[in-house]
Order: C-alpha cells, then structure tokens, then sequence
C-alpha cells in the first residue's frame, strides 16, 4: 500500500497538470480535491495511520498540499472570473461577411415575363430540341428544299448528318406541336435559336426567340390582332401605340409585321428606332394552309395564328441595350444592373 506521501505526490502532479477550461471542469476539480468527501479530507483521515515519529513531518507535506489545492482552485476561480468579465469574445455587432447571390439574366427576365403574360389567357408552355431535323425546321414550314426563303436564314448545319440543322427559329416547335397535339392547341415556345452569323453588336450566331401558336376553329386575324394588342400593353404599358405592316413568311397567309410606338422617344425620333418612332418587334400571320395539311388539319375546318418574337430584341427595347454582345459575356457590372427588376 503507498504511504501518504507517496499519495500526496500522485495526486501533487494532477494538480499541477490541471487545466480547467469552464466553470464545469472547475466545479469538478472543487468536488474531486476539496470537497466534503475530496481528497485532501481523505488524506488527512489517514494520518491517524502514520506512525508517531513521523506525524509532524506527515502533517506539514499534508498541510502544503491542502494549500496547493486551494491556491489552484483560487488561481482558475479568478482567471474564469476574469474572462467572463470581458464578456462574449465575439463582436455580435460586428456587419457580417456578405454572401453576394447571383442575378437573374435580364433574358431569362424577360422571357419569363413574356410567358407568364400569355399564360393569363391560357397558352401554355412548349418547348422542342436544339439540333432540329430539316423536316421540322423547314420542310414542313412550308419551305421545301431550294426554297428561297431558305436563304433569309443563315443556316448552321451539323456535320454528322446532313439533316440535322441547329434550329434557326422556335417556329420549329410549332412543327413538334401540331404534329403531336391534339386541337385546339395555344402555345408558347420560349427558347435558344442559331444562326450562321458574324458576331457584331446587331447580330449574333445564338439568340432567343418566343414562339406563339393558336390554332381551333374559327381562328381569325382580329384574334391575333387582338391578342398582340394585350401584349404590348401587359409588357410595354396601355400607351404604346401598334402598327401591323404587311410582310412574308412562308408559314403564314397573310404575314404581318408589328412594330411598336418607340418606348425611349414616345414617337418624336431617336436612335433606338433610327428616328422613325417605331420599332419592330415581332414577325405573325395566319398558319399557311399548306402547313395545316403537313400535319393533317384540314383549313377548311380549322384555322390558327402565329407569331414569333426575339427576346434579346424586347429586352433590349425595354432597357435600352444598345449592344448584343453584352447579353452572352457574363460581366457582372452588366448583370448587376438588372438586379431587384
Ligand atoms: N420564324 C420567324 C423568324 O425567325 C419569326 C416568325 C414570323 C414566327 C412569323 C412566326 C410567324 O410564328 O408567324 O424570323
């Protein structure tokens, strides 16, 4: 069995080792050495056990360590004290570090708008692929091969299969609808097209379009008119003038051009619409027969509209971007601009 001082000298190293971190550790450490039934108490309750001749010294390394004990539970108790009198180490008062988030593409803005303004009165969404087979981009457009109005797009061809085509339009998804769809049908075809371009600041090879289709029985040209006209005042506001400008598009008969009473100017002359007061902003008619019977429709008994704006043009009526480029080169000071619209 170990004699008192050699207890005395184990439990010496755990006080000199000690570390209490909290007020817990500390507690435990009281508890452990001071406390009613601690350690000091039960050494001291062993000097009845030390021979005589050897109490005195017993006694004084007995008595030293006692105060060790205390003076370290001392030490920590007031080192404690101090640190919570110092309050909390964090700076709750400090601006925290800012998390930047990302801004929605002023396109992708404005592109939702477009179709949720459509989907008030019940078109609903369509989309269809990038790389569009011949059929669906033209042929059944009602441009058959050397058709001339094949020229007025400048056409990317994909290498692999001479009858694959990046789509140079969404009329193409009007294509994949008719031919899939039961009528009557009412879409709205949002999405990227391509064309074989030189990258300027009025042109561009990639872009985005907004496709319309509605097509039931007695479809006429004042629906289409009519349903324009509620565009331009839900996206543009109730005092932009129309005009329709009668136009070619081998997929509609009649084609129509609609322009817009310029929205920078109001109609007295700026660059925006090159000193006109108007601007251009949408090709529509009413779908060619031919088309019709393509997919089997007979145009005897049913009719429809079309029409197809760009989106990078509206967008760039609505905010005055004067440059294409800006839309598909990421700078941020450009985005940021947009942001909270
Ligand atoms: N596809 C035409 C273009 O890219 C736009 C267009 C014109 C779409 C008339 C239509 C339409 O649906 O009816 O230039």
């Amino acid at each position: 069995m170990p004699s008192l001082q050699e207890l005395i000298q184990l439990h010496q190293e755990e006080i000199n080792n000690l570390n209490a971190a909290d007020a817990a550790e500390l507690e435990n450490y009281r508890i452990r050495f001071l406390g009613a039934k601690g350690i000091v108490k039960n050494l001291s309750a062993e000097m009845k056990n030390v021979p005589a001749d050897q109490r005195k010294e017993a006694g004084q390394i007995l008595n030293a360590f006692k105060n060790l004990a205390e003076e370290k539970y001392e030490v920590f108790k007031n080192l404690l004290q101090k640190e919570a009198d110092k309050g909390p180490s964090i700076d709750m008062s400090l601006p925290g570090t800012p998390l930047p988030i990302g801004t929605r593409h002023p396109l992708r803005m404005v592109e939702n708008q477009i179709v949720s303004i459509f989907e008030k009165i019940g078109f609903s969404v369509a989309t269809g692929p990038e790389i569009e087979d011949d059929w669906h981009n033209f042929t059944s457009l009602n441009m058959p091969e050397h058709h001339p109005a094949r020229d007025m797009q400048d056409t990317f061809y994909v290498s692999q299969n001479p009858d694959w085509v990046l789509r140079t339009h969404t009329s193409s998804v009007q294509a994949r609808i008719l031919e899939t769809q039961p009528l009557p049908v009412r879409v709205i075809c949002p999405g990227r097209v391509y064309r074989n371009e030189t990258i300027s600041a009025r042109a561009h090879c990639f872009f985005h379009q907004c496709e319309g289709l509605y097509v039931d029985k007695n479809v006429s040209f004042a629906d289409l008119k009519q349903t324009l006209y509620y565009f331009v005042t839900e996206m543009f506001g109730p005092d932009t003038k129309v005009r329709f400008r009668p136009s070619y598009f081998p997929f509609t008969e009649p084609s129509a051009e609609m322009d817009i009473s310029c929205t920078v100017c109001g109609g007295s002359g700026c660059n925006l619409c090159k000193h006109s007061g108007w601007v251009e902003i949408l090709g529509c008619g009413m779908v060619h027969p031919n088309m019709l019977r393509n997919f089997g429709i007979d145009p005897e008994v049913y009719t429809g509209f079309a029409f197809g704006m760009g989106v990078e043009r509206i967008t760039q009526v609505k905010f005055q971007v004067n440059d294409l480029r800006l839309y598909s080169q990421n700078d941020v000071r450009f985005l940021r601009q947009f942001q909270g619209l």
